[in-house]
């Protein structure tokens, strides 16, 4: 069944799952769109559609992307961002609803990274006004896929039937992968040992919002996952806040590190792909990390483009 295109604004970005497969083509459109412009040097869209408001960022967790690319987002856009100091602390100093509640009172918008997917969603619902975008938590990082789908596009073409291979942790980055792959017609092979498999949730939601036919599928032997595949994308193994588990990690995930062999298991000209920050020897050789098939700078570039098109969709849903 065709979803039927939404034409009011949503208010917040928490998942990939919070827009409709028309609406996060859309935003690759618009995205692709501003790209262009910004190459010709139109860096602020005349439209100015942040023009007043302000956009704060609270960033519980460390980031050089994310937080610089809304950052110029924000200004290329017409906006004011307000970084708000890691001392508020969350949920610490006082209760996360009343944050939100006081942001509410102030601002348009609120970009969080955060630990839990739940505190980002009562954050939402107690602020009945605020715009709330997610900027990484331990369970999804949606922006990150808008601008991997960005990239996949600029370099494949149209994305349905295409298969991208995820080897690693089934962690926040491949969740939104998995959500935005399977609206976008998009076979996801995912190779990752046991015990660290995607989440069944996660399985259960993209399968539901699959369309065209895109399959999502589990493997544990990373050769099987990127046989066919037409981009290979990995993570770290350890992600922010389970630094106590990185030696555990290093020896589990040994055997899924993204190398020439395994690189060649993939189709001929097959990307590399990794959402920042690497670490090689570790998740991805130096070799495969500075190749040509490395599309890595490109992901981090994209960040900005999607991140302008998300903030004008939340608020004009005609953007
Ligand atoms: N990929 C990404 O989100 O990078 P940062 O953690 O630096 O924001
Ligand atoms: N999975 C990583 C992504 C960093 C952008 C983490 O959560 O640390």
């Amino acid at each position: 069944m065709t979803p039927t295109p939404t034409t009011a604004a949503r208010k917040d970005f928490l998942s990939v799952l919070d827009f409709d497969p028309p609406e996060i083509e859309r935003c690759l459109d618009l995205a692709a769109q501003m790209k262009a412009d910004r190459s010709l040097g139109i860096h602020a869209p005349a439209s100015q559609v942040l023009n007043g408001r302000y956009v704060a960022m609270l960033f519980e967790k460390p980031s050089l992307r994310t937080r610089t690319t809304f950052e110029i987002a924000v200004r290329e856009l017409g906006g004011q961002p307000i970084i708000l100091p890691s001392d508020v602390a969350l949920g610490r100093r006082e209760p996360v609803i009343d944050v939100a509640r006081n942001l509410d009172r102030w601002v348009d918008f609120v970009v969080i990274r955060t630990f839990s997917q739940v505190v980002l969603t009562e954050f939402a619902a107690a602020a009945p006004r605020l715009h709330v975008i997610n900027a990484l938590t331990d369970e999804e990082h949606p922006c990150q896929a808008l601008a991997d789908f960005l990239t996949l596009r600029e370099r494949l073409g149209p994305l349905r039937g295409r298969t991208l291979a995820f080897v690693g942790d089934g962690n926040n980055v491949v969740a939104s992968l998995a959500h935005a792959s399977a609206m976008l017609g998009v076979n996801l092979h995912l190779a990752s040992p046991e015990g660290y498999q995607l989440r069944h949730a996660v399985v259960q939601q993209a399968t539901a919002v699959a369309r065209h036919g895109a399959r999502l599928r589990l493997f544990t032997d990373p050769v099987d996952a990127v046989a066919s595949a037409d981009a290979v994308y990995t993570d770290v193994w350890t992600s922010m806040g389970q630094e106590a588990e990185a030696q555990v990690r290093r020896a589990v995930f040994m055997p899924y590190q993204v190398d020439d062999a395994l690189m060649a298991a993939a189709k001929p000209g097959a990307l590399f792909m990794h959402c920042l920050p690497a670490h090689r020897g570790e998740e991805v050789t130096a070799e495969v990390f500075e190749s040509d098939a490395s599309v890595v700078f490109d992901q981090a570039e994209n960040r900005l483009h999607c991140q302008k098109a998300l903030l004008s969709m939340l608020l004009t849903p005609t953007a």
